[in-house]
């Protein structure tokens, strides 16, 4: 070849590199985006794990470095009847997070929900004593616990206790036994939980908890735990948030509250649902599931995105999301760990809460598992700072 032809070749070949500007600098994922700041966790479907649906498996792994288990570590599946305890499911979740080296946590030892009716009733359909509750859930957290020691490396150990006026809620199973003051209760399963794993952080978790008055007896019961010498390490703001609610100044108001108390603060339940009657948590109850709501004549106003979602929404659930993000982040001195509830938008529990059978978009992946507006949003913000 000739010394003219090969320098040309060799401009041409230099001119079709994509120069430095040119190349787009990979995305980093979520893990990288917050790193040395929180965690950055995702509840996981125990269908991933037992499918082995590898996609969803490779994503959490590649986008997330703590995982929540969202359902098969609760009563109904760990302790369903008198004699029968399953802790095949959640050892296959801890084994999937040690293998990947994720933290794993213990959602929940004590909550009204998914709690089989036999801790309170007989078989014969009369209510138990209460040294016989007490010794059903003694037992409970005693073999849970110990059960996974040093697998898990916290437990969410009491949920959803405390009333949107600050007491504490009346709705279920345990007040009877204690009425109006349900301390000695949360005192017994933080002690027993502490006994049968010392090295584990043990957590408060609560929804709405940007409203103060809730916060009110969050903060209470954190300081009873605290006066009595009980380990409590952290609480979690659940965050099952809507579009228009709660206010940012809400949620860092909460978060400087609860920081204060000198336990971690976490974001534990991350989810905007976007349709109408998003009300967080129980706010709108089993009225919702009235079946006259399935008819064509509401469900066309209640679930107006069954086909797809516009890409205006999609621009409006990203906006919302790098809001309370930004929020998050302004306070990341004080957060330890944010946890999206689901990968992505088809398993999300807002498709059947508080309306069934609704299509629903409240989550950071879509259901193809590709990155949604939001992602990329929330994922620019260390870096826009
Ligand atoms: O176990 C049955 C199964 O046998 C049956 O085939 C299937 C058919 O629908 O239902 C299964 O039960 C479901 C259960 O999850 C276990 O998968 C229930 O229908 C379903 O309502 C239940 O929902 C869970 C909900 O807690 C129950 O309150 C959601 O998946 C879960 O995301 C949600 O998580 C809670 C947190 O633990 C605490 N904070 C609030 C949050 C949202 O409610």
């Amino acid at each position: 070849m000739k010394h003219s032809t090969l320098l040309l070749s060799i401009i041409l070949s230099l001119l079709a590199l994509p120069s430095s500007a040119q190349v787009k600098p990979a995305e980093p994922t979520l893990k990288e985006a917050f790193a040395g700041q929180f965690l950055v966790g995702v509840a996981v479907s125990h269908s991933f794990i037992e499918r082995n649906n590898t996609p969803c498996l490779n994503l959490i792994c590649e986008q997330f470095n703590a995982v929540s288990p969202e359902d098969v570590m609760k009563p109904e599946t760990i302790h369903p009847a008198p004699s029968v305890w399953n802790f095949g499911k959640g050892d296959a979740y801890c084994k999937f997070a040690s293998d990947h080296g994720l933290k794993a946590l213990g959602h929940t030892l004590m909550w009204h929900n998914q709690t089989p009716d036999f801790f309170w009733l007989n078989e014969d359909g009369s209510v138990r004593t209460k040294e016989q509750m007490q010794a059903t859930l003694v037992e409970y957290v005693e073999k849970t616990v110990t059960h996974f020691a040093g697998k898990v490396y916290a437990w969410d150990v009491v949920n959803e206790f405390i009333s949107e006026e600050g007491g504490y809620r009346n709705d279920k199973g345990w007040e009877k036994y204690y009425p109006g003051n349900l301390d000695e209760l949360v005192c017994l399963a933080f002690e027993t939980a502490h006994r049968c794993a010392p090295n584990a952080e043990l957590y408060y978790n609560d929804y709405n908890m940007w409203r103060q008055t809730k916060v009110d007896g969050v903060v209470r019961l954190v300081k009873m735990l605290q006066s009595k010498g009980i380990r409590i390490d952290g609480v979690g703001i659940q965050a099952h948030w809507g579009l228009n609610y709660p206010s940012t100044h809400d949620i860092e108001t909460t978060i400087d509250r609860l920081h204060a108390l000198g336990v971690k603060v976490m974001i534990t339940e991350f989810d905007i649902d976007m349709l109408p009657f998003s009300k967080e948590g129980q706010m709108t109850g089993k009225a919702m599931y009235d079946p006259a709501l399935q008819r064509d004549e509401f469900m066309r106003y209640l679930n107006p995105y069954a086909d797809e979602l516009p890409a205006s929404v999609d621009q409006e659930v990203a906006d919302r999301y790098e809001q309370i993000m930004r929020t998050i982040w302004g306070r990341r001195d004080k957060i330890a760990r944010v946890t999206f509830w689901g990968l992505h938008d088809g398993v999300s529990w807002k498709n059947n809460y508080p309306i069934p059978n609704r299509k629903n978009y409240p989550l950071i992946f879509d259901r193809k598992l590709q990155k949604k507006k939001a992602f990329h949003q929330i994922i620019s913000i260390p870096t826009k700072n």
